[in-house]
C-alpha cells in the first residue's frame, strides 16, 4: 500500500450514450400535447431544462434573447466587462417583440405535408391558414396534428381550427399594450382586418418575462458584478469556475448569502461526491456537474483531470440525496459539457434538472462566434454561412485566467481549442425537434414532466458490442 495512490477506480467512467433508456406504461393522455419539460433552477422557473454555456463564442444578446424566448437561460460569460453584461441584460428584459407581422402561412388548398415543411423549416407550430385573398381561415396547429389520425397528404381544411374557435380580434390597429391584456386569457391573439384578412399575431411567451443569468468568477470584483446585474434584473447567476472544490468559491457563496438578493446562485464545475457536497454546505441552490468533458477541452490532455460525465452526475446526485436528507434543501443539478444530442439530453435529464450546451448552441446563427462562408471569408449574410467560429473559455483566444484559476495567471497554459463548428441556421427549428424528441422520450416511460421521470426513469449501461448494434443502423446501407 505504500506509496500509492490513496484510491486507485479501475471501474470506467460513464458517459450518456453508452446509456439506453426503459419504456413503462404509456396513458392515453401522456402524449406530446400533454408533456411538459419545465424546471427549476433553485426557486427560478425554466420553460426548458436548457442553458446556453458561459462561452463567449456561444452566448451573447442574441443568443441569450433566442434561447430565453422559448423559455431557456442563456447565462453571460464572466469574461464580458461588468458594463457589456449589464447592457445585454438591459436589453433582454427591455424587450418586447409585440407582433408577428406577415406570418408565415399556407393556402387552403394546401396539404399538411406543407404545412409539417413549414413548422420544420421556421419551428412555429402554429401556422396560419388563409384563401387566395389573405382571408383567415383557420390555424394549423402541429402538436394537433401529431396527435390525430389524419395522414400528410390530406387537406390542411381537415385538421385546421377554424377562426370562430381561436381567440382573435377585427381590431387590426390594436396596440402591443391592448394585446397584453388578452393574452393573460390566451397564449396567441390573431389580428384580422375588417374584412377578415390576416394582419398580425401576438404571442404570449414574447411579453413574457425572459431570463437570464449571469457568470461571475471568484475573483476581486465580483460583489460589484452582482450588484449591477441584480439591479439590472439578472435572474440567477453562475459562479464559473473549471474547479469549484476550492475555499475561494464557498467564500462567495456564504457572501453572497449574506447579500440576500433572493435570487438562486449556482456553482460548479465539480465531479465528485464530496466537491458537490462541499458546494451544497456552502449555500449553492445549483449545483453545476462537469470538468474536461467539453467540446473545445483539451484539460484532460493537458493535466489529466477530469471525469466522464456521466458518471460525475450519479455521484453529484448521491449528494444531492445525502443533503436533502441532512437539510430538507433541494439542490437543483445542471450537467455541463459532452450534451450535444437530444440522446444525450434524454439521458442526461434522468439525473440532471437542466442541462448546459456549449458546442450546441455554438452551431446557430444566434451564436457570437463570427460566422464563415465555404471559402472561411468572414460573413453575416446569413444564406451563406457555412460555419460558426467557437473557442474554449480556456483557450488562447479567450484566455479566461479568472475560470482557470489564480495560478494560471502566472503559467498559462490553455486548456481549451479554438476552431469552427457547422452552420444548423437558426435556433428555433432544430431546438423546437430536440424538445420533440425528448418529450417522445418520456411518453415512451409514461412521464407527463421531468419530475416523474427522475422519480421513474430507468436506464441501462450498454457494452461496447451492444452499442454498436442498437447504436446505429447496421447490415445496410444508408441511402445518399
Ligand atoms: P460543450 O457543451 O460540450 O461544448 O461544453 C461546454 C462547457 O465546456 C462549458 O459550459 C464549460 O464548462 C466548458 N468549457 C468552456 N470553455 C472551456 C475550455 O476552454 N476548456 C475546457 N472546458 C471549457
Amino acid at each position: 500500500r505504500d506509496n500509492m495512490a490513496k484510491k486507485v477506480i479501475l471501474e470506467a467512467g460513464r458517459t450518456f450514450s453508452e446509456f439506453s433508456l426503459l419504456t413503462d406504461y404509456t396513458s392515453k393522455n401522456c402524449n406530446l400535447n400533454n408533456i411538459n419539460l419545465k424546471s427549476k433552477l433553485g426557486k427560478l422557473d425554466l420553460g426548458i431544462p436548457f442553458l446556453s454555456a458561459a462561452m463567449t463564442s456561444v452566448t451573447g444578446y442574441e443568443m441569450a434573447l433566442a434561447l430565453g424566448k422559448e423559455g431557456g437561460l442563456g447565462v453571460l460569460p464572466a469574461r464580458l466587462s461588468v458594463k457589456e453584461q449589464v447592457d445585454i441584460i438591459d436589453k433582454i428584459k427591455g424587450y418586447e417583440m409585440g407582433f408577428v407581422e406577415d406570418p408565415v402561412s399556407v393556402r387552403d388548398n394546401a396539404t399538411i405535408d406543407e404545412a409539417v415543411r413549414l413548422v420544420e423549416k421556421h419551428g412555429h407550430s402554429k401556422i396560419p391558414v388563409t384563401d387566395r385573398n389573405n382571408v383567415f381561415l383557420g390555424l394549423f396547429n402541429f402538436d394537433k396534428y401529431l396527435e390525430s389520425n389524419e395522414t400528410p397528404a390530406e387537406n390542411i381544411l381537415s385538421i385546421m381550427t377554424s377562426v370562430e374557435n381561436l381567440p382573435f380580434t377585427k381590431n387590426s390597429e390594436i396596440t402591443v399594450k391592448q394585446a397584453k391584456k388578452e393574452l393573460e386569457e390566451n397564449n396567441y391573439l390573431i389580428v384580422l382586418d375588417d374584412l377578415g384578412r390576416l394582419v398580425k399575431i401576438a404571442f404570449k411567451k414574447d411579453v413574457e418575462n425572459i431570463v437570464v443569468g449571469a457568470a461571475i468568477s471568484t475573483h476581486k470584483g465580483w460583489k460589484k458584478r452582482v450588484k449591477a446585474c441584480d439591479e439590472a434584473g439578472a435572474d440567477i447567476f453562475v459562479i464559473d469556475t473549471s474547479d469549484a472544490y476550492n475555499e475561494f468559491t464557498s467564500k462567495v457563496l456564504k457572501e453572497y448569502t449574506k447579500m440576500n438578493l433572493g435570487k438562486p446562485i449556482c456553482a460548479g464545475n465539480v465531479i465528485t461526491y464530496e466537491g458537490a457536497k462541499f458546494l451544497m454546505e456552502s449555500g449553492a441552490d445549483v449545483v453545476k456537474v462537469g470538468m474536461s468533458s467539453g467540446s473545445i477541452c483539451t484539460t484532460q490532455r493537458e493535466k489529466a483531470t477530469g471525469r466522464a460525465p456521466m458518471t460525475a452526475l450519479m455521484q453529484v446526485e448521491r449528494a444531492r440525496a445525502d443533503y436533502l436528507k441532512e437539510s430538507g434543501k433541494y439542490v437543483s443539478i445542471i450537467i455541463d459539457g459532452g450534451v450535444s444530442d437530444a440522446g444525450s439530453m434524454i439521458i442526461a435529464l434522468s439525473i440532471a434538472d437542466a442541462v448546459m450546451m456549449g458546442g450546441y448552441f455554438n452551431h446557430f446563427f444566434e451564436a457570437e462566434g463570427e460566422k464563415y462562408d465555404a471559402n472561411m471569408q468572414i460573413t453575416t449574410h446569413e444564406p451563406d454561412i457555412k460555419y460558426v467560429a467557437t473557442w474554449g473559455e480556456g483557450s488562447a483566444r479567450a484566455r479566461n485566467l479568472d475560470r482557470y484559476g489564480h495560478v494560471a495567471r502566472k503559467t498559462f497554459f490553455a486548456e481549451g481549442e479554438e476552431g469552427t463548428v457547422e452552420n444548423w441556421g437558426r435556433l428555433k427549428p432544430k431546438l423546437k425537434q430536440d424538445i420533440r424528441k425528448i418529450k417522445a422520450a418520456l411518453s415512451n416511460t409514461g412521464c407527463m414532466k421531468l419530475k416523474d421521470y427522475h422519480d421513474k426513469a430507468v436506464i441501462e449501461l450498454m457494452s461496447p458490442y451492444t452499442q454498436s448494434i442498437v447504436g446505429d443502423t447496421h447490415d445496410m446501407k444508408v441511402k445518399e
